[in-house]
């Protein structure tokens, strides 16, 4: 397994690759990985004959108030489950060489960074695109995938490859979650045993939705209502938002009808965690 810490070296490596006729797929993450992550290292093997993870904190993305600094890391971890994983070659670059002195180009994708997380955290998914874009002409893969655990993020990728015309399939990937139904995540970490206990309120609450959905439930405030009563009725979780919307262009629904996902933001102790099902 190759590993570049180096912008040029990896964009040589990828002329070279693509030369040959090599599909790269490309699964860009922030480290600490886990089982979602690998997943979607899984789907990209399928689907291309070399296979580039990135490992990067990005500080664009985190606001000052936020955990940048303690955000976890473990390198050396992550190169072992990479390596086990037959990975070609893993991208770590440098914070000074990904963002220079002067650095003043961003990409926004406006409208859709604007809601739901983007609401509370505003210029989170300027960070997000514009170290996707960066990362993008790094690798130059043929595909990326993303984890629909982000759902808003792999929407804004997707709409922002389609508008700067990038050559780049943009791939999703189902969410890998814990046997009690909680999503996994890097920031799980943050939770106290018996916040933990609690957490997968979230996904049980998306549940108990589909399931008045199944018996004819279609009015979206009442479906809402429900899941704020049944959240709000553990001790730990403080909502964020949650949201009924279109999965293309991520309007808002007030009625099911057609495909809709539920999109939602709570907030256990220190984590801020997000989920979202398809109804
Ligand atoms: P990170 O949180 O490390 O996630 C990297 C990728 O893994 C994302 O596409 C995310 O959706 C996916 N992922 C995380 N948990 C998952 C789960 N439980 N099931 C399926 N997929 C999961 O998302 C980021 O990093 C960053 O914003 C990044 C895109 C790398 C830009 O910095």
């Amino acid at each position: 397994m190759k590993i570049f810490r180096s912008i040029k070296k990896q964009q040589q490596y990828s002329f070279k690759e693509k030369c040959k006729g090599r599909v790269i797929g490309f699964v860009p993450t922030m480290g600490f990985l886990h089982k979602g992550h690998l997943s979607l290292i899984d789907k990209a093997k399928e689907l291309s004959n070399r296979v580039i993870v990135s490992i990067f904190v990005n500080p664009l993305q985190f606001a000052p108030n936020e955990d940048y600094r303690e955000y976890p890391r473990d390198e050396k971890r992550d190169l072992k489950l990479l390596e086990e994983k037959g990975v070609d070659t893993v991208l770590i670059p440098e914070l000074n060489e990904m963002y220079p002195n002067g650095f003043e180009t961003y990409v926004e994708v406006s409208k859709l960074s604007k809601d739901y997380c983007g609401r509370s955290r505003p210029l989170f998914f300027r960070g997000v695109a514009t170290i996707v874009l960066k990362l993008f002409n790094t690798v130059q893969p043929d595909l990326a995938v993303f984890g629909e655990k982000d759902y808003q993020q792999y929407i804004i990728i997707k709409r922002m490859s389609r508008d700067l015309n990038l050559p780049i399939f943009v791939i999703p990937s189902p969410i890998v979650r814990e046997e009690d139904g909680l999503a996994m995540s890097s920031r799980n970490l943050y939770l106290t045993p018996s916040e933990r206990k609690e957490a997968p309120v979230l996904y049980e609450s998306m549940r108990r939705v589909k399931e008045l959905a199944s018996k004819g439930e279609r009015n979206v405030k009442n479906l809402k209502k429900e899941m704020v009563k049944f959240i709000e009725s553990k001790k730990y979780p403080r909502i964020d938002y949650i949201e009924f919307v279109d999965p293309e262009n991520l309007k808002r629904a007030k009625i099911l009808q057609g495909p809709t996902r539920i999109l939602l933001a709570v907030w256990i102790g220190k984590a801020r965690l997000i989920d979202n099902m398809e109804v």
